[in-house]
């Protein structure tokens, strides 16, 4: 494939819904809540929550296979995997050799990506990348995330917002005028600040000891209001100034796929933006937050529901810890 001459087209989509719910009425039996303030607050109605024995590279890899079968080709056409995680089964080995090896991939390139919420967004921007320039014709990337492990559920402020959910995406260089449009990923690292957004215990600034477990420093840390600030300012923002760039009308967007964290920020990204919620795909009421894979399974539901038609326009916008957004436009 000559660089330069082709664009990125998203082949195929899957995603996996781990099958156990748990309903705000669960969590009202297991910290001092209410359905109605989970659901005035943050839109979420129930989430989906994998047993102790499933790891993110389990849901991922079905993801994977679904998104693999809807692209009607062999996994042996494919060229690279990318993983993006923040909740990877291990430290080492990467979530994606294991995902590549359930798929019996042996012989192919595969590694993370970390960029929390905003992960899927990256990953397709790299794959993006990746096939432009001519380095891989086929790749596949994966969102696999299992927050619900490193959520202290005793924490009333952030345990009703998490769930698990793995989305996947085959990417391949085609010649014809659809796939990624424009994409675009940035970080304001001024916000990087753990205790903003973060897991701070376990890596090789606070490694695991018998304190960092006593403290909770394994479970997710957040300041709910600011990060809510922060996030209805910038999603808004940095759409608006991508879109600018691209030189595309926000009217040209059939679909915005914003991060699902929280309904209120949707709604506030909406009104800023001056676009109906029709046109803005919400399942965190069925999900919860599920980091990176929202985005990437709100795009498979999105195409399988046809909330979206071949050739639409669909515009995925992600923000996460560190701080880290990304903007994808892509014409399915
Ligand atoms: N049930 C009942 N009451 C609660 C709960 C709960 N689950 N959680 C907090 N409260 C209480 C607080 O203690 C507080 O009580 P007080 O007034 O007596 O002190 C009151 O509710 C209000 O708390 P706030 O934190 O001000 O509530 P807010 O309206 O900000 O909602 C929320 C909290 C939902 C966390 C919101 O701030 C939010 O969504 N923030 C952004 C979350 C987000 O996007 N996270 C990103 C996650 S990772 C990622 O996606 C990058």
């Amino acid at each position: 494939m000559a660089p330069g001459m082709t664009r990125t087209a998203v082949i195929g989509t899957g995603s996996e819904l781990p099958t156990k719910v748990i309903t705000n009425a669960d969590l009202e039996q297991m910290v001092e809540t209410s359905d109605e303030w989970i659901r005035k607050r943050t839109g979420i109605a129930e989430r989906r929550i994998t047993d102790e024995s499933t790891a993110s590279s389990d849901i991922g890899t079905a993801a994977a296979q679904r998104a693999i079968d809807d692209a009607g080709i062999s996994a042996s056409e494919i060229d690279c995997i990318i993983c993006s995680t923040v909740s990877p089964d291990m430290g080492f080995p990467s979530t994606a050799c294991f995902i590549a090896n359930n798929l019996h991939l042996r012989h192919v390139p595969a590694f993370d990506l970390a960029a929390a919420c905003a992960g899927y967004s990256y990953a397709i921007h790299v794959a993006d990348g990746l096939i432009r320039s001519g380095v891989y014709r086929t790749v596949l990337v994966v969102a696999a995330e299992t927050l619900t492990k490193f959520v202290n559920w005793s924490d009333r402020a952030t345990c009703v917002l998490f769930g698990d959910a793995s989305g996947a995406a085959v990417l391949r260089g085609t010649n014809e005028d659809r796939g990624v449009l424009h994409s675009e990923i940035g970080a304001e690292t001024e916000y990087s600040d753990p205790e903003l957004l973060g897991l701070v215990g376990g890596g090789s600034r606070l490694p695991a000891s018998e304190s960092t477990v006593r403290n909770r420093d394994h479970t997710i840390r957040m300041r709910g209001q600011e990060v809510f600030r922060l996030a209805v300012g910038m999603m808004p923002d940095v759409t608006q100034q991508v879109l600018d760039r691209a030189g595309i009308g926000v009217d040209a967007i059939d679909l915005f796929i914003p991060h699902q964290a929280n309904v209120r920020i949707m709604e506030a990204f909406s009104e800023r933006l001056g676009i109906p919620m029709e046109r803005t795909f919400i399942n965190i009421d069925r999900y919860g937050n599920t980091s990176s894979a929202t985005a990437a399974v709100a795009l498979d539901e999105a195409l399988r529901t046809r909330r979206i038609s071949r050739g639409g326009t669909v515009l995925i916008v992600t923000f996460g810890a560190g701080w880290t957004w990304g903007v994808n436009i892509i014409r399915v």
